[in-house]
């Protein structure tokens, strides 16, 4: 049927190809880590900050042991807790409503748009309550929010705005990079994302030099002076060896960035199978595609087709968060908010990770034209 032959099973993510090729080079930064005894904080951590930072745009930026950590700490530094409300769409990872969850706070979630995929604008201001205190936006699968309808409705209604950058590290929006556009923005470092440390880790960035300098403290223990706590605090340090790790693949970034734009633009345009449908770009958004999410009526019939064709899907996500167990009390139910529950049944992610191989895009490509929805 198809005119490349791929010998091996094509994941959704594979890890091994870009560890392989960095190898010595991150074994070197870990050696001294391991011989400077760095392994938490320290200045391989306050130099990845410091790149970071740069590479954002943005003044600061402070290392955490992961991005849900971020979330959290994040919220807290905007003094949000209990009786407070937060703003968070319905369809994304977990993790952007854990933050709000562990202050105290209640996260209100918000259907996202049919095509974007993403918070639907038009439809935050009905949520808003005198008990709002901001709205956290989600650069989804890479590809950056509506920043200025975010922001425009943060600034008419007095609301704090947070980036949930944790899938889009080097997105751009109206070519600005992502990191600097709210309060604070989160990253994560989980492995899998398009930077994702040898380890576990996170990442806040801001302009705001008060945000950075309580977010020093509160992510150690509440103390600007050793054993010294002028607040409750946390242990969400960012380790050494994970810090020595991203300075490393920062470099690597943005060529592996540009590889995914590569596989996805081969992926737009070849793709041309009527029964597959992809995330709308506006033309003011620079996607990173961390993930490359597709939606078809008959998901389950393309899942095992492509299986069958030694291509693994991924599903992100199949459930949206206002559905999830862990957030039955709040009582939303299945009708609520119904973009965002088509695509949870419907959502598919094609292998996307820059060290696809071209033979590997152009096999993916053919055995998708090949579908038939029968
Ligand atoms: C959108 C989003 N927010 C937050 C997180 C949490 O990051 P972490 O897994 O590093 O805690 C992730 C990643 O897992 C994510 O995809």
């Amino acid at each position: 049927m198809t005119t490349v032959a791929v010998q091996e099973k094509i994941p959704c993510l594979d890890l091994k190809g870009q560890h392989q090729q960095i190898k010595a080079e991150v074994f070197e930064a870990f050696e001294k880590v391991y011989e400077s005894t760095a392994f938490s904080g320290g200045p391989f951590v306050e130099e990845f900050e410091k790149n970071f930072s740069a590479f954002c745009q943005t003044k600061f930026a402070v290392g955490v042991n992961n991005g849900t950590s971020a979330l959290h700490l994040a919220m807290l530094a905007l003094g949000i807790g209990a009786g407070d409300e937060v703003i968070v769409p319905a369809n994304t990872f977990i993790a952007t409503a854990w933050g709000v969850t562990y202050t105290g706070a209640t996260p209100v979630f918000v259907d996202c748009t049919p095509d974007t995929w993403e918070i639907d604008a038009a439809k935050i201001e009905e949520q808003i309550t005198s008990r709002t205190k901001a709205i956290v936006g989600v650069h989804l699968y890479g590809q950056p929010f509506d920043v200025e309808a975010l922001q425009g409705i943060c600034n008419k209604y007095g609301l704090y705005l947070l980036e949930d950058a944790a899938q889009a590290q080097g997105a751009k929006y109206k070519d600005i990079p992502v990191g600097g556009f709210g309060e604070m923005a989160c990253f994560s470092f989980y492995p899998g994302k398009n930077l994702g440390a040898c380890g576990e880790a996170g990442c806040i960035t801001t302009n705001n030099e008060a945000y950075y300098k309580h977010l020093l403290s509160l992510r150690n223990h509440g103390a600007s002076v050793r054993y010294y706590h002028d607040e409750i605090g946390y242990n969400m340090r960012m380790g050494g060896l994970e810090g020595a790790s991203l300075n490393v693949k920062l470099k690597y970034l943005p060529d592996w960035n540009n590889r995914r734009r590569e596989i996805a633009k081969c992926y737009q345009q070849e793709i041309t199978n009527p029964y597959i449908q992809m995330q709308a770009q506006p033309e003011w958004a620079e996607s990173v595609y961390h993930l490359f999410v597709v939606t078809t009526e008959n998901r389950d019939g393309l899942l095992s087709y492509l299986n069958e064709h030694n291509i693994i899907p991924g599903l992100h996500y199949p459930v949206p968060c206002h559905l999830q167990k862990a957030y039955a009390h709040l009582g939303y139910s299945e009708g609520a908010f119904p973009n965002a529950e088509y695509l949870a049944s419907h959502c598919l992610s094609l292998p996307m990770y820059a060290e696809l191989t071209d033979e590997e895009v152009r096999y993916v490509i053919e055995v998708v034209n090949a579908y038939s929805n029968a």
